[in-house]
């Protein structure tokens, strides 16, 4: 049990006591900590709804509580009542923790199917840079959903179907450059597609011949597919090859293709019941009405001052379908064949009003029961502020960014880094690199741009991945400096200095802090707490000798350095960031 869990219990039996019936009283970890560690506004709450006085409310749920040795309450302002846990109940947590696996993380009581539906980059087309946030928040909040215990299904919807085939088609049969595609495959496709689309601005008829390819594939025409699935088989060894490094996979890759042949069966049960219906040649779901406020309706759009038909499109005039019927077939999929309550479409925010389309006609076809999200994410800027891009102007490409963080890792490896060899030094400089995109990515916000700076990630003493490694590498090196072996989990912490009572009181929150990640879907909320824990950590370590101090002070520290190396290493973890053994 957490301490919130245990003083949300105690509280709600004094109010039971006072009320004379069962109300829940929330407690949360206090922002101030001069007011103690805890706090709750259940009496201000439950005081409104019963028009009495908060204060005294408050006062009498006090005098009812049995905190049973936690610590102690009071009564601040209007009627908040603060929590301040004692030093022994912090000292009894760390003991506890450190003789739990899940470090005090407790497992959800209500577990769900989820499918996670990350990464997604379109095959043989420029990946967009949404594609590295949508990859690294989705893999951390895969690891975080399976960690609290519900069924995750990951899913790589990859874009691998559509125009840009018959772009790369026509490229292809004009230009293909057989050794260049066996030595990087993602690179020579995207040479093909960019010289398919600027071929095609330029003239009309080549244009043509591209679309002509397309409808070629779609027919089942032979060459064109053997051309289409070699493209499929090479992007997704390059792009392994990416999700290696970055250490993230996928239990599925059902890209749009997986759902080609649902889709004209689909169409027409829509039409049947009235969900679709034609317009101008074209097969739309526009909108039925609801909900009432016309600002809400993801079928309608505002324009010059009227509302106007936004329908999704489910069947162009000339015959194709698109992503939008690929999208509700793979709903329905994932509904059917995994048994999913919910899934979470992890994607650039300028795809909301598709989602929002989405998931209303999830509604009118019935499959309201499942919970579906868009985990949306802003830009990535460069350092002038404008969304980031190439000198070329173009659109990074994943690999270049992994390579450039890896670079400038390297440069402050050879600078700083203790460890001996070249190799490990290569090996440092690229875990070092990726874990300080990751990490930028992750303590941000997924809503807020930010800029993508690579010296700030890097930074040994800024809100970044090596502050934290270098955190665990320095508890770790003092157990290497160790000369005797000690059973940690023989030692009753005693906490005596502020410095300790502090980095307990973060240990603790550990358990509370996980499970709320995924309330907003937030892994920024894991990343500050690690950094607050370590700069908790950095504070301890300079304020409390460890191997210098007498043999039960020692000891006690131990379990303190302990704990936080597990806690630190086991967070990076769920956030997908290994910690190096040396820095
Ligand atoms: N391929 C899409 C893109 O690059 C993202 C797909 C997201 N997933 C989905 N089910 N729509 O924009």
């Amino acid at each position: 049990m957490t301490l919130i869990q245990d003083l949300e219990s105690r509280l709600a039996t004094a109010f039971q006591t006072v009320l004379g019936e069962a109300v829940s009283a929330p407690v949360v970890a206090a922002a101030d900590l001069r007011f103690g560690d805890y706090q709750s506004n259940a009496a201000m709450a439950l005081a409104k709804q019963r028009k009495t006085n908060p204060r005294a409310l408050a006062e009498q749920v006090i005098a009812a509580l049995d905190l049973g040795g936690l610590g102690a309450a009071d009564i601040a302002g209007p009627g908040f009542i603060n929590f301040r846990i004692s030093p022994e109940t912090f000292a009894a947590k760390a003991k506890a923790q450190l003789a739990d696996p899940r470090l005090g993380v407790p497992q959800t009581d209500a577990p769900k199917t989820i499918v996670v539906d990350f990464s997604a980059p379109n095959v043989a087309k420029p990946m967009h840079i949404g594609h590295i946030r949508s990859t690294i928040i989705g893999d951390a909040l895969s690891r975080i959903a399976r960690f609290l215990g519900h069924h995750v299904i990951t899913d790589n919807h990859i874009g691998d179907w559509g125009t840009q085939f018959g772009m790369v088609t026509w490229a292809w049969k004009q230009c293909l450059d057989e050794q260049a595609l066996l030595a990087n495959p993602l690179q020579e496709l995207l040479r093909l597609y960019r010289h398919a689309s600027d071929s095609s601005k330029a003239d009309e008829s080549i244009r043509e011949a591209c679309r002509q390819e397309l409808v070629k594939l779609q027919q089942g025409d032979e060459e064109n597919f053997a051309i289409w699935q070699r493209c499929i088989e090479l992007s997704r060894t390059g792009l392994d090859k990416i999700y290696d490094r970055l250490d993230v996979s996928f239990d599925h890759w059902l890209g749009e293709s997986a759902y080609n042949d649902a889709l004209a069966p689909l169409v027409d049960r829509l039409v049947e019941s009235g969900v679709a219906r034609e317009s101008e040649g074209a097969l739309c779901i526009f909108s039925n009405g609801e909900p009432a406020d016309q600002a809400k309706d993801p079928f309608l759009i505002r324009k010059d001052g009227e509302w106007t038909d936004f329908p999704m499109i489910v069947r162009k005039s000339d015959g194709a379908f698109n992503y939008a019927t690929t999208d509700i077939a793979t709903f329905e999929f994932r509904r059917k064949e995994w048994n999913a309550d919910a899934a979470w479409y992890v994607v650039d925010h300028r795809q909301s009003g598709h989602f929002n389309q989405l998931f209303a006609v999830a509604g009118r076809l019935g499959y309201g029961e499942m919970d579906l999200c868009h985990v949306a994410f802003g830009t990535i800027l460069g350092t002038d502020g404008k969304p980031l891009k190439t000198r070329a102007g173009d659109l990074p490409q994943l690999a270049d960014v992994l390579d450039e963080a890896v670079a400038a890792a390297a440069t402050a490896v050879a600078e700083r880094s203790r460890v001996d060899t070249d190799a490990e030094r290569a090996e440092l400089s690229e875990l070092i690199g990726i874990s300080a995109v990751k990490f930028t990515e992750l303590s941000h916000h997924r809503l807020s741009d930010y800029v993508f700076d690579l010296q700030k990630m890097l930074a040994l003493n800024g809100d970044t991945a090596p502050y934290i490694q270098n955190s665990v590498v320095r508890c770790r090196s003092i157990f290497r400096k160790l000369e005797d072996d000690v059973d940690l989990s023989a030692v009753e912490p005693v906490l005596v200095e502020e410095a300790e009572i502090h980095l307990a009181r973060y240990l603790a929150r550990y358990g509370e802090l996980v499970p709320t990640i995924l309330d907003d879907h937030r892994p920024n909320l894991l990343a500050t707490y690690l950094l607050e824990l370590a700069r908790a950590y950095h504070s301890f370590f300079e304020a409390c000798p460890v191997l210098k101090s007498e043999i039960a002070v020692r000891n006690s520290r131990l379990v303190l350095c302990e704990l936080t190396s597990r806690v630190l290493t086991h967070g990076l973890g769920l956030l997908g960031i290994r910690c190096p053994e040396k820095m």
